[in-house]
Formats: C-alpha cells, structure tokens, sequence
C-alpha cells in the first residue's frame, strides 16, 4: 500500500542517498562535538530564539539546555513545577485540538512526513551523531518515521471516523473515537526518532494533546523533530517536548491530569509507571501502552540453510549493536548441527566492521553510553570461560566487540542483555515442543525466530509460541510499519501493537450515543 516503504526504492549502494547525508554529516558535524542549529527551542518558543545545541557525547541535558535561549522553563532543575506547567498547557490546547476534524489531524501527519523526508540528511546526521546509530541504520530510522506518520494518518482516515451502529427501528447508536486528554509518550533511546515520533503523532491524531519526553541520551533529535511538527501545523502547545532524566518522567507519569501513557524502554520501568499510576485512589484510571523489552530467542533445526542462518544471525544479534528490542539474545541450535553452524558464524563475524558509526563501511557501532558500555562488558567478562567467539573492536569509546557466548543450558540467561552479545544453547532432535515451552517459560514474549524447511515445525512454532512477532527463515529484525505491526506480550509489553491496525484505537476515549428518534 502507498504509505509503507515510502523510501523501499533507495538502497545503500546509491551513491547519490549516501553523499546526501555524508555531506549533512560534514556540514553539521565536522567535529565530533558539533553544533547543531534547532528548528526550536527545547519548548517549542519561537523559533527564531534558538541559538543551537550542542551535542556533547554523551550528551548532557544541562549542556543542551544552555545553548537554548528564552526557555519559559528550567528543566531538569525545579523538576515538577516544570512538568505541572507543561501539562497545564497541554491541557488548555487539548479541546481545540480534540475539535480539530479527523482529517486535518491527519494532513498534518503526512506534511510532517514530507518534512521528514525532504530533511533527512540533517536527522540522519543527528542519529549518527547523537544516537551513534551506524548510516544504515539511521537511513532505517528516518524511513520508519516517516511511515509511522503516514501509516497513522491513513489509519485515523478510516478507522477513527464516527460509526453508526445497528439498533430497532426509532433508534441511533453512533460510536465515536475520541481524544482522551493529555497523553505523555516516553520514548527510548534505541529508536529516538521513528518511536519517539510514533508514540506521538498516534496520540495526536486521536485527538489528544501530547507531553513527549525523550530519552535523556537523544534530546536533539526528538527537538529536531518537535520543531517539524509545528512546521507541519500541530499547534504549540499540542505538543510539548519535556526531555530529561527518570525524574521528569516520574513527574510527568505522577501527574493526574495525564489521561494515558505510551512507554517504550524497560520492563522495570514500565513495572514503575503501572504502580504509580494506582497510588492515588482519587486518580481516573489510565491506561498504559508499554513497549518493553525481551530474552528473544531463534530456534535452528537441522533442515534449516546454514548460509541463511547464520546471515540471519549476524543481523539479528550484532546490527545495531544488538540494541534493538527485537534483537536476538540465544540462539538455539539442534546439537547435530550446533558445531558445524558455529563455525561458519565464527567465520562470518571475522568479516564485521566495527566501528565509527559515520563511516558507512561499518557493521557495528559503540553502544549508547558508558554505563551501558561497562555493564556490558562486566558480564561479557565474567563470561569469559564461555566465549565461542569474539572480534577485534575499537578500545578507545564504548565499543563492545560482538560476541558468542556458550550456555549449558537456557535456564542460565534470565536477562536481556542490551547489546551485541550472543549466547548459544543446544536442543535434542524430537524436543522442539519442549524448547519452545523453555522460552516461553522465560516471561518475555516479543520476537522469536525459527529457521526449518519442514512445514510442520512452523507450524508446531507458531501454534505453541507466546511472542507478539515470530519470523520464519529470515532475520528478526526491522519491522515495516504496516506489515509486520510490533510488539509482545507478557514481560515484553502490553499491546497494542505499533504500526498495527489497533494501536489507535487505544489512544482514544470510544463513546456511544444512543437517541430515540
Ligand atoms: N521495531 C524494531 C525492530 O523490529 C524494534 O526494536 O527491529
């Protein structure tokens, strides 16, 4: 369909895509601490005030905030008067919004897709800078984006319009879809612009107005993208970009005038936002959308294509240095193949660049900061007896060398780990039920993966599996907005699922008025 794959036909090897942003990144970043110019101040004053941001590595709140002028606030200082105003104000632009027509909420998704797509170099350049994303990547990102935006607006055309429901004669039932209120979306920093954006303009196409708060990592990009939005007509105070720390999530998430949440980061954190959501008796119920994340598991048999496996492999485990929630954490090989397949995936991580994110030659960049680099490579480290496999890094910056770890058994990995390691277990030919049942047994149930030429064990798969997205015969990574609508279960999240026909639907208050006629 026309909203998905806006960009599909551009690929890497097109000389005129990778000048386009290399040039961005010269231009706006021939240091590697350069100064990025914002389409706005940090919230959404005028833009002319804007001075500039300073992108830091890793990048202070403080930092940032300095190079912005005119701030109507001090954040990350006097914490929760600075969110209670800014959900005042949201507040009061809510019921001109929520009376905006469906359609125009939408026009206004899709001009913010046209400004995506005619700046996206310079949103490259700031994901290759800020989010140390590799260019792929932040090619990948900026599509994403801009199909989460078209995608919603399509969706809100047809899906949040008013319904007339069937009733006896001498009555009208009409459903409406309507704003809730003030939503706050609390994004990472893994994806910090297409989820940023996505958890955002869904709750803006709703009908309601949006406090969005960035990771404290990525709060250039996310200003950046702010500033397009008003560009592309939503009002000021529609949406208010409110970054920093877990503090002002605390207060955001604390206040009762926000009328729902849509979380995307850690299943502790998420576990955090649902209890303080019921510590005020007097508040209304809220819901929560979370999106977190999981101990994702692929499943090889003997009938599976080594060549594809282990292809499939490298780009789910080590792309994006392992720092996408749908990433692959174990890799489950029947025990006839195990020795065979690890040799070829030794061999094939021989060839992975690491490296400078801005160098497009590179497979693997750092990880997103220094505490994630050292817990990283503390447990890497205490692992160390059970590598299978490592590679050569960078030692200056956080890089982390991907790496296969060997384990007894499953029941030995009871974590996510955030990044490019890989650990490898074995399973007993005629056990799949049972292996399937030993993931699930984990909690978490966002994406599996299964490699097989036997019908019968994807459907065994499919049918006894517990994720919100199993991929069969391919990589486990890369959802398409439309296609492949994402998102878990149990530990993984709440549903429903991002780029998926129900996500809307659950930003809205649905209301029926009945009239005897
Ligand atoms: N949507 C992303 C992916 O599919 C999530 O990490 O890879």
């Amino acid at each position: 369909s026309s909203f998905v794959h806006q960009l599909a036909d551009e690929h890497l090897s097109d000389a005129e895509l990778l000048a386009d942003p290399a040039e961005k990144i010269a231009k706006v970043g021939g240091t590697r601490h350069p100064s990025i110019p914002l389409p706005i101040d940090l919230f959404g004053a005028d833009r002319r005030n804007s001075t500039g941001i300073d992108l830091q590595d890793p990048p202070l709140l403080e930092e940032v905030v300095k190079t912005v002028s005119k701030l109507p606030f001090t954040p990350g200082k006097a914490v929760a008067p600075d969110v209670g105003a800014a959900v005042e104000r949201a507040q009061a632009a809510f019921p001109a919004w929520a009376a905006t027509p469906v359609d125009e909420r939408a026009a206004c998704l899709e001009r913010l897709a046209d400004l995506l797509e005619a700046q996206r170099g310079e949103l490259m350049a700031i994901a290759v800078q800020e989010a140390k994303k590799t260019i792929p990547d932040a090619l990948g990102e900026v599509r994403e984006a801009v199909d989460f935006c078209r995608y919603y607006a399509a969706r809100a055309r047809d899906g949040l319009m008013p319904i007339e429901l069937p009733g006896p004669t001498g009555e009208r039932n009409v459903l409406r879809m309507e704003g809730k209120g003030v939503w706050a979306t609390i994004a990472p920093w893994n994806f910090p612009l297409a989820i940023f954006l996505g958890q955002t303009v869904a709750a803006l196409v709703a009908g309601n107005t949006v406090i969005a708060k960035p990771a404290p990592q990525t709060p250039a990009i996310a200003g950046w993208a702010v500033g397009l939005a008003q560009e592309a007509g939503i009002p000021d105070d529609a949406l208010i970009l409110l970054p920093g720390g877990p503090e002002v999530g605390a207060a955001i998430v604390a206040d009762p005038r926000v009328a729902g949440i849509a979380f995307t980061g850690s299943t502790a954190t998420a576990k955090k936002i649902a209890r303080s959501l019921l510590d005020d008796d007097a508040r209304p119920l809220v819901p929560l959308i979370a999106e977190t994340g999981g101990i994702n598991a692929m499943i090889v048999d003997s009938t599976a294509l080594p060549e594809q496996v282990v292809q499939d492999v490298v780009t789910s485990a080590f792309r994006s240095a392992g720092q996408r929630c749908s990433a692959l954490r174990v890799l489950l090989l029947q025990e006839e193949i195990a020795e065979r397949t690890l040799e070829m995936l030794s061999g094939a991580m021989d060839s992975l660049i690491v490296g400078d994110p801005a160098d497009p030659r590179t497979d693997v960049g750092p990880v997103i900061d220094g505490s994630a680099f050292t817990r990283l490579m503390d447990y890497r480290q205490t692992m160390r007896a059970h590598w299978v496999k490592t590679v050569d890094a960078p030692t200056e910056g956080f890089f982390v060398p991907p790496t296969v770890i060997r384990l007894n058994d499953l029941s030995e990995l009871n974590q996510e780990w955030f990044g490019p390691l890989l650990h490898v277990a074995t399973w007993k030919a005629g056990e799949l039920e049972e292996t399937v049942a030993r993931v699930n047994a984990k909690g978490f149930g966002l994406t599996m993966g299964l490699h097989s030429r036997i019908a019968r064990a994807a459907e065994t798969v499919e049918a006894l599996s517990r994720v919100g997205n199993l991929y069969v015969n391919r990589s486990m990574i890369g959802a398409i907005v439309g296609s492949q609508p994402f998102g878990g279960e149990g530990l993984s999240g709440t549903g429903p699922k991002a780029g998926g026909p129900h996500y809307l639907h659950r930003f809205t208050a649905e209301r029926v008025t009945s009239t005897d006629t």
